[in-house]
């Protein structure tokens, strides 16, 4: 089946690392992007009043991406896309560095209990990811109506030294007519409007390098499934990243395991298959080509620190 404005999705697992705007959008004047555009009013209305730039709107609910893409299709828009993807992540790892003209974050989720809090996009990572891919004197907008959130995110932004001194305001009074919005309105509820502009650039703006799918190979006396069992059992922990072998699927007569993998690069998960296969005279360790999980430090490293473990459990004599 074929989705309505499909033209329009931007599918980021199978685009060139970093994402330049131009690539989808021509030379379409100034860039601007949304940050969770749930049912798309604010960027569709947007992209209308302003034919001379272009619009990329990130979400991370495939619905709210279908009923966009059909949106634009509708409205018959040429200068927006759309991706379907964490917002925090994309913005760090996938953009080109400076192609920002301004960022939109329209009454995102506050996430307000601290066991959810690392889903708030307020941390140092997301502001210095926005001060990486923001021109010089770019804006980031954000609408809200919790006022700790804006709080906390006035105090990111002014503590990071890359944007000038946020300015808050309370009840405005424009609308921008989006789901959440007329719900708080409806409540009466004070609605608080952050911006500040961008003033300097972090050293480290490191957009994920080499999509080249890792392997390695160890010799077939240094493998058994008792050995690959040992060898998962434990998550690894280094520095900013995180790898957990869950379960291991065999398909005995092929002499193939599928190692369901979840990995986490400074809190940002990802889950996929690492495979190994057994040859006549060694055994290749590599990504399981579905599932294309982006080639993050924690999904190269699943690769190369499984053939580490099993060579340290083979050797060490595989002690529980
Ligand atoms: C409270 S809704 C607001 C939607 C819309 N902007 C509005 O004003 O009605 C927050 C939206 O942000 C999306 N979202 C939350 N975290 C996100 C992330 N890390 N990346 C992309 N989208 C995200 C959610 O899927 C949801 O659609």
């Amino acid at each position: 089946m074929v989705v309505p404005g499909i033209e329009n999705f931007i599918n980021i697992k199978q685009e060139k690392i970093p994402l330049t705007p131009s690539r989808f959008l021509g030379d379409q004047g100034e860039v601007f992007l949304e940050i969770g555009f749930g049912r798309g009013e604010f960027l569709e209305s947007i992209a209308k009043q302003h034919f001379e730039a272009a619009f990329i709107g990130i979400e991370m609910s495939l619905t709210s991406v279908r009923k966009m893409l059909k949106r634009l299709h509708r409205a018959n828009l040429t200068n927006a896309r759309v991706l379907l993807a964490d917002a925090s992540f994309t913005i760090r790892r996938c953009l080109e560095q400076g192609c920002l003209a301004g960022i939109y974050m329209n009454f995102p989720c506050p996430w307000p209990k601290k066991k959810h809090s690392k889903h708030r996009l307020t941390g140092s990572l997301f502001i210095q990811g926005l001060a990486c891919v923001l021109k010089d004197g770019g804006f980031f907008q954000v609408l809200s109506d919790s006022q700790e959130f804006v709080e906390e995110l006035r105090r990111s932004l002014s503590d990071s030294g890359f944007f000038d001194e946020p300015d808050v305001v309370r009840n405005l009074g424009t609308r921008i007519g989006t789901k959440y919005e007329m719900k708080w309105r409806a409540q009466n509820r004070d609605i608080y409007r952050l911006i500040s502009f961008k003033k300097s650039t972090p050293d480290s703006c490191e957009t994920l390098r080499g999509d080249e799918m890792p392997h390695m190979k160890i010799p077939k006396d240094a493998f058994s499934l008792s050995i690959l069992r040992k060898a998962t059992k434990h998550p690894l922990v280094k520095e900013h990243i995180t790898i957990i072998f869950k379960t291991i699927y065999v398909a005995e007569e092929k002499r193939e395991f599928l190692i369901d993998t979840v990995t986490s690069d400074d809190g940002y998960e990802q889950r996929f298959f690492v495979k190994v296969v057994e040859g006549e005279k060694d055994v290749l360790i590599k990504l399981f080509s579905s599932g294309l999980p982006f080639r993050t430090e924690a999904v190269k490293s699943s690769v190369t620190e499984l053939g580490k473990l099993l060579l340290n459990t083979n050797s060490s004599g595989s002690s529980e």
